[in-house]
Parts: structure tokens; sequence; C-alpha cells
């Protein structure tokens, strides 16, 4: 078995290709020193020592979807809801700017309150400011997105989540899967960098219908590849639709946070060239879990560029970090974690540079 896996490792950290099979055998539990040092090697051969920063703007947490593992879900009554103003949402972007970022990354649930008409106008005041500028609101229309698209957006991110029917019926109520593919094909023909992604540890999720989603990704193909570890929120019915026992969510945690490092090292391997984020998430569940990120494949940080309350309120799962921080102090704290692993932030805009 562990012959068999190394084997496949060396394979494809130089052709860059796997099959279903041989993904989901590096997915299984096992040894994965071997996984997570080569995929480490790809990325710096390929991308060398620079991270990029991202400054994450969470504007609203209305969210007119339902998805059954999310706290943003529009049935989550305990959750505290706010939006923040288009004039506000663009002195956050100068304020990013100010702290050196070169791309400013617009979030939030499906909220309607951001007409098309609004949208557009932000994302023209902050495209003044000469920075990158990412979307992740969600689903749209292939108009909408022409238009953001016109008025100078320059990444659109939209986690495909699962690519499994069963899971994404029972989990996605009132989506399909279908229109988020095609989503995802519009993002594309528009020119965005096209950003995706999936859930790992979903309740039910089996390491091949993992293998399928990475296959999925790679065949869009993706710019951006983001990799979150379910996390389990209590204000969600996840357990109850799943139909899963009562949970050790410790050891959810520490499983989840294994098995999603595997996932992006095995992307890296597959994708040598593409961004690939140390998400919130897995600092969520493991407190050095960015830079053991950055470590196993990652080349990318999202820090958080919200201000003040908000950034406790757009509570997705429990635990997030930085809730209580400043953008500045963000800002900092993450440069310095960079550079004690002997890495550095680069200074340019970070766009993907396809080498393969
Ligand atoms: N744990 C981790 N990530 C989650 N997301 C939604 N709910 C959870 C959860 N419970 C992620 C999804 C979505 C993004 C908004 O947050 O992948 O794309
Ligand atoms: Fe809304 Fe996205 Fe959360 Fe689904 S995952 S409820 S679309 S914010
Ligand atoms: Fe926010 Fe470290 S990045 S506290």
């Amino acid at each position: 078995m562990k012959e068999k896996s190394t084997e496949i490792i060396n394979k494809s950290a130089q052709s860059h290709t796997l099959s279903e099979d041989e993904i989901a055998e590096l997915l299984k539990a096992g040894d994965a020193s071997l996984l997570f040092k080569t995929s480490d090697a790809v990325r710096k051969k390929y991308l060398g020592e620079e991270v990029h920063l991202r400054a994450l703007i969470e504007f609203s947490n209305y969210c007119k979807q339902n998805c059954v593992y999310c706290g943003l879900r529009r049935d989550n009554a305990r959750l505290n809801r706010y939006r923040i103003e288009p004039e506000d949402i663009i002195r956050l972007a100068k304020k990013a700017k100010g702290y050196g970022y070169k791309t400013v990354v617009l979030q939030s649930g499906e909220d309607p309150y951001y007409t098309t008409e609004k949208m557009v106008k932000i994302i023209s005041e902050i495209k003044k400011l000469d920075i990158a500028l990412t979307l992740s609101i969600g689903e749209k229309t292939y108009g909408q997105y022409k238009a953001f698209r016109d008025a100078g957006a320059d990444r659109y991110l939209l986690r495909i989540e699962t690519t499994d029917e069963e899971l994404y019926a029972k989990y996605d109520p009132g989506m399909s899967l279908e229109n988020r593919k095609k989503c995802l094909e519009n993002i594309k023909s528009l020119g965005y960098e096209t950003g995706s992604g999936i859930l790992v540890g979903l309740p039910g999720q089996t390491v091949e219908s993992i293998a399928k989603d990475i296959l999925y990704l790679k065949f869009i193909p993706v710019d951006m590849a983001g990799i979150g570890p379910f996390i389990y929120n209590p204000d969600t019915p996840i357990y109850e639709i799943s139909g899963e026992e009562s949970k050790d969510e410790q050891l959810n945690k520490k499983n989840n946070f294994e098995l999603s490092l595997r996932v992006m090292a095995i992307l890296r391997l597959l994708m040598p060239d593409i961004n690939i984020p140390a998400t919130t998430a897995m600092e969520t569940i493991n407190c050095n879990g960015r830079i053991t990120a950055l470590q196993s494949g990652a080349n990318v940080v999202m820090p958080n560029a919200t201000e003040g309350d908000y950034r406790k309120f757009y509570e997705i799962y429990p635990g997030k970090i930085c809730v209580s921080e400043s953008p500045a102090h963000c800002r900092l704290c993450i440069t310095n974690k960079i550079n004690s692993i002997g890495r550095s932030v680069c200074k340019h805009k970070g766009f993907h540079k396809r080498a393969v």
C-alpha cells in the first residue's frame, strides 16, 4: 500500500495527472507526509516563495439560499444580519489598499439588496484604486456576471461545494448542481479568473466523491481552488438532514483538517501553477492551520479586512478566527507568520500565470 502511494505521488509530481482511483487512494488514511512534502516542492518549483494576500470584505450576511450546512442560510433566525452600504464598502476597499493589499475580495451571501446597478457602481469605484477585484457573491445570471466583468471585476469565486448529485440535492435545497456548473461556465467564458472549490468532510461524503470533485476542478480548469473543511454549526440542521447521530466534533475537526490538507496537496500536484488559498476554516479548526496549508501546497491567504462587529456576525460556522481583530492587526499578523517560515508577501496583484 505504502509503495503504491509513493509511486502515485512521484508520478503525478512529473505528469500532473492522476486517475480517480489514484486520487481516492491518496485521500485514504495512511501517512501523508510524502504527499505534503511533494506538493510543497511542486508549489516552490512553479510559484516560488511568494504568498499572495487578498483582503476580504464581508459586506452582507443576508442570504436568500438555505444551504443546510451554512450559518448564513435564510432560515437561521439566530444570526444578527447586517449590510454594509456601498459607500462604506468602497471606503473599506480604500483602507485595504492603504494596508498594502493588491486585491480586494467582496464577499456576501446571495443578497438581492445589492442590485446589478449598485454592484456595478461599487466595482467601478474600487477599480479606480488600481487594485485587483474579486467577487464572491453567489449565483447570478449571465447578464449580471457580464455587467460586473464589464465594470472591471477581475476574478470570481464560486465554490461548487460538491459534485455529488445526491449530496448536492440534500444539502443545497432549492439549488441545482447543473445551474452551479452553468454559472462557472459563464464566469469562465467571460474571462474572469475563475475560482471554485469544495467543502471537505460533509456528513455522508466519501473519498470517492471527493476524488470526482478534484477532477472536476481540473476539468474546468480553475485558476484558483479554495478548499474548506466542513465545520459543524449548531444553528443549522445538518445532522437532522443527513440522518447522522450526534458526533465527536473534536475528532471531526481533526479528520476534516487532515483530509482538506490532502485535497489541497493533490490539487497542487494536478494543477501546479494555480492559486490555492490557506483558508480561514483551516485555521479555525487548527491553530496553525494556515501555515501548515502554506507548507502543503497553498500560496494565498485571504486576511479579513472587514471592520468592527460585522466580522463576528459573518458566522458561517462557529469559532471563526480574527473576529475581534482589526484589519491592521490581521495584516501585520499574517505578514509575520508568512515571514516566519521564510516566505514573503507578493507586492503584485498575483494573477494566475499558466505554466503547464
Ligand atoms: N463549514 C465550513 N465551510 C462552510 N461554508 C458554508 N458552511 C460551512 C461550514 N459549516 C463555506 C461554503 C461556502 C462558503 C460561503 O462557506 O463552502 O462556499
Ligand atoms: Fe448562502 Fe453561500 Fe451560505 Fe449557501 S453557502 S447559505 S449560498 S452564504
Ligand atoms: Fe487575523 Fe492573525 S490574521 S489575527
